[in-house]
């Protein structure tokens, strides 16, 4: 062939032949490793790239069959002969898998194998291109293990809010509890201080009434009859029970404005106001009577107004003032109760029945407003 002039010889300015060319370009590649194989895949010729990535010089190599660059189980399972079968069948074969280097040392290999057919037909080798993967390999190691990772810490996040929200649910159903104790605590001590006290109160009055100078003892005897009743019904009002939350409130408040030098509008609607579950009743009473306790001790207010509707699905309890509004609010509703407990156990009452309880300045005032659902599926804390 009168192309195949060595380089050295050429003259600088010519370009070399085609064929020259190619094989400056086949030796100028160093991140691929190019061989030539015979039929049976003894290495015929390579390229420095295949020199540099498998550590053999070319004269340890030319000759050698192919399968030296596989590991031994590689071997054993007849391998490289296949996929030189597979090239040969499919006219490419393209493959990933772990190298041998001369030092015993692998890599990762990406490989295509093509076979080389003379005119006729008839196969005259193989051509084989090798890359090192090896860094690639290990970052999609390292994706795949923080991927693996990130799906654990997923798993144990997706656990612990499990927990907690089991946890939370615990603590309603404890919290639930707890009010529906107070409640029977408070109705069972108002009933003892009525029936017991304030019977041995008035039968103290009656002994006393017997007496020719009792005045004055018989005034304190009144008062503490009075006040023995007093406390009784407010720690739980018996119409309540009796007649309902619309006798109870009316008792409420009138007390309240006698009392007190404020004035409160009461509206329970509609007229026809029926009488609801129990625990409900007792919770838009506590609403009540801890909103116009809460106006009359922090609104600086002088009147107030209750309304309390019963629709077919929800009753809704509004108490309103026009003080000085409540203190801390930055948007129009009250997320975050303040250290108080006398909202956050409103809330949590109005919360049991699937309701929501709102405390929004109202300018001027504040409005407290709570929606209890009338069946809700979780209703009842017995
Ligand atoms: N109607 C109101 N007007 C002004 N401030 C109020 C009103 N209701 C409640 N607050 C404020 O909200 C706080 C929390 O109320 P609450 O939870 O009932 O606790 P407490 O009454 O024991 O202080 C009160 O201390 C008061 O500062
Ligand atoms: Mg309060």
């Amino acid at each position: 062939m009168s192309e195949a002039v060595p380089i050295d010889r050429q003259r600088p300015t010519t370009l070399p032949a085609p064929l020259d060319l190619f094989r400056l370009l086949v030796e100028g590649i160093r991140d691929y490793a190019i061989f030539v194989l015979d039929p049976e895949g003894h290495v015929i010729t390579w390229n420095p790239g295949a020199q540099n990535m498998k550590g053999y010089r070319r004269e340890e190599i030319i000759g050698q069959h192919f399968s030296k660059f596989y590991p031994p189980e590689a071997v054993e399972s007849g391998w490289p002969a296949r996929e030189l079968a597979l090239a040969e069948k499919e006219g490419r074969f393209a493959d990933e898998g772990w190298r041998v280097r001369k030092d015993g040392s692998t890599f990762w290999a990406s490989v295509i194998i093509s076979p080389l057919r003379a005119a006729d037909g008839s196969l005259s080798g193989f051509a084989k291109v090798t890359q090192d993967m090896t860094e690639r390999r290990k970052g999609d190691e390292r994706i795949q293990a923080l991927n693996r990772e990130l799906r654990e810490r997923i798993a144990q996040l997706d656990e612990s809010r499990r927990v907690i929200e089991l946890r939370t649910l615990d603590l309603q159903k404890l919290s639930a509890r707890l009010l529906h104790v107070q409640d029977e605590e408070r109705r069972r001590i108002a009933r003892e201080l009525h029936d017991d006290l304030g019977q041995q109160l008035a039968a103290l009055k009656m002994e006393l009434s017997k007496l020719a100078d009792a005045g004055a003892a018989n005034e304190l005897a009144d008062s503490a009859v009075a006040s023995v009743r007093n406390l009784s019904y407010l720690l739980h009002p018996p119409l309540l029970d009796e007649t309902g939350l619309r006798a109870a409130l009316h008792w409420y408040v009138d007390g309240m404005v006698k009392r007190s030098n404020f004035q409160i509008t009461l509206t329970i609607t509609p007229p026809s106001f029926a009488r609801l579950a129990r625990d409900i009743e007792t919770t838009v009473f506590r609403v009540v009577q801890e909103s116009l306790t809460n106006i009359y001790k922090h609104a600086g207010s002088d009147s107030a107004r209750v309304e309390v509707d019963q629709q077919p699905e929800w009753v809704v309890v509004r108490v309103r003032d026009y003080g000085k509004g409540v203190a801390h609010l930055t948007g129009s509703r009250d997320r975050t109760p303040s250290l108080g407990v006398g909202i956050s156990g409103m809330r949590e009452r109005v919360r049991q029945f699937g309701g929501e309880l709102t405390v929004t300045r109202a300018e001027p005032g504040t409005l407290v407003e709570a929606k209890i659902p009338l069946f809700s599926m979780d209703a009842g804390t017995d």
